[in-house]
Parts: structure tokens; sequence; C-alpha cells
């Protein structure tokens, strides 16, 4: 029978069969599931396992302090190491308007990342020598690259893993992955929707603040730009949300709503009137949603009242955008995200 003491177990004893005398590195993102993952890997492995926070660039307002301070009480103590990467992933999305291109450099560079991560943790450890030419030498077989994920059954399934399932988007530690991965994975959560990686994460004792936060997907707000990814358009979109999610939080919808992401249509413009002057500013989606596993979803019936006041306060504080839109698209047809 399925009991979340069960899971645990049994994770555990399977994490420390593969990794054996190893070690490993996390994938952090700040979410629940590579939250329940690291905690999973860290009872199973204790210090041989080191988390790595990736700030992409593409993080909501704050976010990135939030992760650091509320790191240490959910994972157990684990190490954690946090990598500034911001211009490597502008750089790399330069240009890019095509979501599922967004997703796979992305997923590339978030390796990459972590791939030097880890050249840098095994030097530490004692378990790599640099060599002449500028390459490394592995000293040891311990020095087999672990990288942990909290892939869940849904991201397996949408992302084409699935037995029968269609690619309907490549999920960034997923089908986003390069083809020249070297690292082994561990992702004790594949077999789990999100329900139950929140029991398992309350049972492991995280806090009530990672095991309730709401999913905020891996390519971040890179995915929610409508165009091409650039600093500017990170910064309206980052205003926008962050008054966004207060107010929801404010009327107290955060456990009602499952998320709620704020899309920047970048590359489209309305006419608008603000005091005399006319405006030309983008427009800015609302899709506030309600599900139990993102595999399908409703449009969340968010009061008037909630949504007139996000709409009045990011058209005045936000000044580049002049118009808010809601979507009233359920899943299918429509996925959560835009991209
Ligand atoms: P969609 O847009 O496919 O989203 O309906 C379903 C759920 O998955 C999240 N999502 C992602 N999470 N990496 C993630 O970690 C990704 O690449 C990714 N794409 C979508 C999305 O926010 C929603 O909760």
């Amino acid at each position: 029978t399925w009991t979340t003491g069960n899971v645990i177990e049994e994770q555990v004893e399977r994490i420390r069969e593969q990794v054996g005398e190893g070690t490993a590195i996390c994938a952090l993102s700040g979410g629940v599931d590579s939250a329940v993952a690291a905690a999973l890997v860290q009872r199973a492995i204790g210090d041989r396992l080191t988390c790595v926070y990736v700030n992409h660039g593409l993080m909501r307002q704050d976010e990135s302090a939030q992760i650091e301070k509320a790191f240490g009480e959910s994972t157990g103590g684990a190490k954690l190491v946090v990598v500034d990467a911001e211009d490597q992933f502008l750089q790399a999305l330069a240009g890019v308007t095509d979501p599922e291109q967004k997703r796979k450099i992305i997923g590339r560079e978030f390796i990459r990342t972590f791939e030097r991560a880890q050249a840098e943790i095994l030097r530490e450890r004692g378990l790599v020598e640099d060599e002449a030419g500028g390459g490394t030498h592995t000293t040891s077989e311990d020095a087999t690259a672990f990288l942990v994920q909290g892939t869940l059954y849904p991201d397996v399934v949408e992302s084409g893993g699935g037995e029968g399932a269609a690619n309907i988007k490549s999920h960034h530690n997923v089908g986003g992955l390069p083809e020249d991965l070297s690292f082994e994975l561990v992702e004790p959560l594949r077999t789990l929707f999100k329900d139950e990686v929140r029991a398992v994460g309350s049972e492991l004792g995280l806090p009530d603040e990672i095991v309730w936060r709401q999913p905020f997907p891996g390519p971040g707000l890179g995915i929610r730009i409508i165009g091409e990814v650039t600093r500017e358009r990170l910064d309206v979109l980052r205003r926008a949300d962050a008054i966004a999610r207060a107010e929801l939080t404010a009327a107290g919808l955060d456990r009602e709503i499952w998320q709620c992401p704020v899309v920047l249509l970048a590359d489209v413009r309305s006419v608008g009137v603000q005091g005399d002057g006319r405006t030309y500013g983008h427009p800015i989606v609302l899709r506030p949603v309600t599900s139990d596993d993102a595999m399908t979803a409703d449009w969340a019936k968010v009061p008037y009242e909630v949504l007139g006041r996000i709409s009045t306060r990011i058209t005045n504080e936000v000044p580049e955008i002049n118009r808010v839109v809601l979507d009233v698209t359920s899943k299918p047809p429509g996925t959560i995200e835009w991209e």
C-alpha cells in the first residue's frame, strides 16, 4: 500500500544503491519538488550531497534571496552553492523566440552550469586533479557525477517520456536535457504526483512555506515573455508579477489557486490613454488556474474586486503596461504556461 513512510524508505534505499560511495549534486529551484528530492538524497547519503542553486536571471522579484534564506530549513542542512549565471543565460537566449528552443537552451545552460559546479566540488574534495593541459583527471571511481532532479511523473509524461504520450512541451529537466549528458540522473520523485510530493515533504518535516509553494517552472520568466527575452522585458514582467502575487496573497487565495502565471506579450502593443496622453504599451495576461496535478486545469474564478485591484495597480505602477487581460481557458485546450 502507498504511504508516505513507505515511499521515503524505498527511495532512500534506492538512492543509496544507485549512488554508492559517490557524491551528488542537487539542482535546487526553490520549489517543493527539488527540495523534497534533496531532502531524500540528504537522508540517503548525508554530506556527500551538495545542492546547487542557479540564479539564471529568470526568477521573480526577490525570489533568489528568499530561496537562499529558506534553504537551510528545507533540506535538512545540506550544503548550498549559489551560482550567478544571469549573463550566461541571457546571452544564450538572445534573439530566440521559439518556445521549444527557449526550453532546450535553458535546459542545456542549466546542465553546463551544473557541470562546472560539479567539477569545482570534486576538485575541493580532492577527487580530481588538474592536468597540465587544462583538463581534469579523475582519481577515484567515487567521482561519478550524479545529478539529483525533482522530476515528477507529469513532467515525464508531458515531455513525451510516458507511454503513448505526445511531446506537449519539453520540460527543462526532461526533454530539454542535452544529448551528451555527462551526469547520471537521480530522480526519486519520477513516479509521483504533486500532492504526493507535498505529503512526502510534510512527512520529512519541510516547512509549510516550501511544501505549499505554488509551482514555478524551471525556465522561469523566460517562458512567460512571448517574444525575445531581454533584461528590460524581464524587469517589466517582474514588477507586474510582484503586484499580482501580492494581491492574490492579500486576498487569501494562495491555496485555492494552483498558480497564476503572469505573461508579458512583449511583441504586442495596444493604444491606451492615461491622463491626457496617448500610450502605446504592452498587454499583460493573468493566468490564474485551479488544478490537482497540472495535467488538467480550470481557469480560476478570482473575485472581480481582486482582479480589479491587480489591474489598477499594474497599469498605475508599471508604465510600460497599459492593458491587463484575463485568460479564461481551461487545460485542455490551453496549457497552463503560454510557452
Ligand atoms: P503546462 O504549461 O505544461 O504546465 O500546462 C504544467 C505545470 O508544469 C509547470 N512547468 C514546468 N515546470 N519545468 C518545470 O519545472 C518546465 O520546463 C516546466 N514547464 C511547465 C507549469 O508551471 C505547470 O505547473
